[in-house]
């Protein structure tokens, strides 16, 4: 539609019209009509009048389902402005890929954009018009149950990933295939206090400008349509009525002119939190701090008309927000369109297909990270005689907490892909033992209840499973160990403060280890656990998060050598609890470990605990033996104005072809202010030959020496550099220059 009719269309709307564009219902308040009045109706106290008049709704999806509410909301609607279908697309919507920090893990942003592409056009054959995705809040505190949701402790790292997955779901907003994304949760979410969720945060503008902003400014130079407000608070004030976070960082400084919307009940919310007396307040608040979409609350329905009545704000700030959501609407071409590509057929071919499988699996196999592999016990060999066994290995629950239209009925197992790569007598498998003892963390967990495993075992089926694994382990050659977390001990809600194993598994491993058999341990999680046990037990480790539809088939590929193991470690994994927050890029101190003049106890360190975390940053391993050569800088003196050229040669000395992720960090030795040990700045994924070698470039330039100074500039300051490259945080060659 023309823009001058858009203006048209807001300026014949009254009032109460308006309102409505601002108000998000769930699926059951488009249900049979008997039940919303008593049930969610009622609940919710909002009258009638306003859920026809609403203008999006969360949640519901189908091409079924989406085209008969839409069909039935035009129907009633006086100006026929189509409804706005919003969902949970976070990382599959049938075709379920890796959980997002499998897919951070991957450092492929082109592979994981394809994949994004590839959702799109599933959801959008669905019905969705827009989803709540990506997740792009910074994750340093593995407690947290939403890392599993998060890409990576790093603040480039995380850039690359937002602006990948924006431009693979958004795809230029072709009606075919695409979807809006709506970034969340702007800002801070992250960093909660003790990885509680929905707790307190606080931080320095200097560390939110550094360490959290970028990646949402970011996905919104990619052109986001949307940003979530999240639920925490900055300097004291609750996102959903921070102006200075929305209007002042976000509209103001970026220039965003698309649609906010709260993050669920956030705007009552604030009325917890203590920033707001009642409804009333917290409308007032939550509207001029520019938020446009109330998600299922009943406080802009109830509130914003009487506050404009009584002038106590002014019309055009609901003039601005509904401008800003009939832009949206108009820029997806509901107008023409209000089903998109929405349709039954389509959704049949497009959903699942064997090219989308192929590119999860892919996808799986590019997400795990080799955590060890003593021995070269990996990969396995055809003819060695396996048992698997372990809760994971026959489990179809591989989809992780977010993928609420996915089905665990279209998960290949693990048993499943090895069964395809093995012949039935050199494979057993025995269940062994069960996630869990207790599910009493499951709890209330409504719908997503259904998708989860929560077996338990009497005494005597524990015993037998237990003599079972044991007497085929023995006729093994090789244990194949699938261990975990459960699939809803991670996301929302999902905070925990114990990050080992469940004590079940870990005294079955203790058990099947002491049969002396080569030993390969797969943990499916949703975050980073401490394995500082299992290390000393077992010979390999590979980490493969909730792996989702092809969970079994990339693994399977990984196990035998059809891919050679590239994901990497985007979150530290911690040694243990204590250390938590532990990541690569943390401020020097005054008395660092190793290199203080001071000595014994007082440097900065533990009494009872290293530093360091078990596996560092970019840490992964594959079946080759790679090796850094020859780092060079083309010069050792930088103007302002010009860059640094620096090279490394890579070389391959094994037969395998392998994918590696050579990464260029750097350390401003003296600042204005503290800065970090070190910073990511570039990475590359290379393919390299068997027995082969590459030389890879990078540039470095001003802007990667930016930051923000004692004065709050953003700039790079005159002095010295350290560059480092190598295969993780860790293990780096290094060099140096001065900018001049
Ligand atoms: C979550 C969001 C999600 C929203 C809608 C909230 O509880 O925090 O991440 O997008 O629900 O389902």
């Amino acid at each position: 539609m023309e823009e001058s009719k858009l203006r048209n269309l807001l300026e014949s709307l009254t009032l109460k019209e308006k309102i409505g564009q601002l108000i998000q219902l769930s699926g059951e308040f488009y249900s049979d009509e008997e039940e919303i009045v008593t049930g969610p109706q009622e609940k919710l106290g909002i009258s009638s009048e306003m859920i026809e008049l609403s203008g999006s709704v969360l949640n519901v999806a189908g091409a079924k389902k989406t085209k008969e509410v839409q069909k039935n909301y035009l129907s009633k609607s006086r100006h026929k402005i189509p409804l706005l279908f919003m969902g949970d697309v976070v990382y599959g919507y049938k075709t379920v890929f890796p959980v997002p920090i499998g897919l951070g893990s991957t450092w492929n942003p082109d592979l994981v954009k394809n994949a994004y592409e590839v959702i799109a056009e599933e959801a959008s054959a669905g019905g969705v018009d827009v989803t709540f995705a990506p997740m792009v809040d910074l994750v340093r505190d593995p407690r947290w149950g939403r890392v599993v949701e998060g890409i990576s402790e790093d603040t480039y790292l995380t850039s690359t990933f937002s602006e990948a997955m924006v431009t693979g779901f958004q795809n230029d907003l072709n009606p075919m295939n695409s979807l809006a994304s709506c970034v969340k949760h702007f800002v801070g979410y992250g960093a909660v206090e003790g990885g509680r969720d929905y707790n307190t945060v606080d931080m320095s503008e200097r560390h939110l400008r550094q360490y959290h902003l970028p990646p949402y400014q970011a996905a919104v130079n990619a052109d986001a349509k949307m940003v979530m407000t999240a639920f925490n608070t900055y300097d004291g004030v609750p996102i959903s009525g921070n102006d200075f976070i929305l209007k002042d960082i976000l509209r103001d400084e970026w220039g965003f002119d698309g649609v906010i919307i709260s993050d669920y009940a956030a705007i009552k919310e604030l009325i917890d939190h203590g920033v707001a007396a009642d409804n009333k307040e917290a409308a007032k608040k939550a509207i001029e701090a520019s938020l446009d979409i109330d998600m299922k609350t009943n406080i802009y329905a109830t509130q914003l008309e009487p506050l404009v009545e009584n002038g106590e704000i002014s019309e055009r700030l609901i003039d601005e927000s509904v401008w800003r959501i009939l832009k949206l609407k108009n820029d997806l071409g509901l107008f023409e369109n209000p089903y998109r590509s929405l349709s039954e057929e389509a959704e049949e071919e497009k959903l699942l297909t064997e090219d989308n499988r192929s590119l999860a699996r892919e996808v799986v196999s590019e997400s795990a990270i080799l955590l060890q592999n003593n021995k070269n016990v990996l990969p396995l060999k055809e003819d060695e005689n396996i048992l698997l066994t372990g809760p994971y290995g026959d489990e179809k629950a591989l989809i992780g907490f977010w993928a609420i239209y996915g089905e665990n009925a279209d998960v290949v197992t693990l048993k499943e892909g090895i069964e395809k790569v093995v012949e039935p007598d050199h494979f057993q498998f025995v269940k062994g033992t069960t996630i869990s003892e207790d599910y009493a963390f499951l709890q209330d967990f409504g719908a997503s209840k259904g998708k989860a495993q929560s077996f338990v075992m009497s005494d005597e089926e524990k015993e037998s499973e237990l003599k079972e694994a044991i007497r085929r382990g023995k006729e093994a050659d090789t244990i194949i160990l699938a261990l975990g977390e459960h699939t809803l001990q991670s996301g929302e809600g999902g905070s925990r403060t114990n990050l080992e194993l469940p004590k079940n598994q870990k005294d079955f491993l203790n058990e099947m280890v002491k049969l002396g058999k080569k030993t390969v341990l797969i943990i499916f999680s949703g975050r980073p656990l401490i394995l500082t046990d299992e290390v000393e037990q077992v010979d390999a480790i590979l980490q493969v998060w909730f792996p989702g539809t092809e969970g079994g088939n990339g693994i399977a590929d990984l196990l035998f050598g059809k891919a050679n193991p590239s994901g990497r470690v985007t979150m530290s994994f911690p040694y243990n609890v204590g250390q938590i927050p532990v990541y690569y890029n943390h401020y020097k101190t005054g008395r660092p470990l190793g290199t203080s003049t001071h000595t014994g106890r007082f440097v900065s360190k533990y009494l009872d605990s290293p530093n360091d975390p078990l596996y560092p940053f970019g840490y992964g391993l594959s079946y080759s033996d790679i090796v850094y050569e020859d780092l060079t800088l083309d010069k050792n003196k930088m103007q302002e104005d010009e860059e640094i050229n620096v090279s490394v040669t890579v070389k391959n000395n094994s037969e395998l072809k392998a994918k590696e992720v050579v990464q260029l960090y750097i350390q401003d030795i003296a600042g204005s202010v503290v800065r970090p040990v070190k910073e990511l700045k570039a990475f590359k994924k290379v393919e390299l030959a068997g027995n082969s070698s590459k030389k890879v470039h990078f540039k470095i330039t001003l802007d990667d020496l930016k930051f923000y100074t004692k004065e709050m500039a953003y700039e790079a300051e005159a002095g010295n550099f350290n560059v480092f490259v190598g295969p993780n945080s860790k293990d780096v060659l290094q060099d140096g220059f001065e900018l001049i």
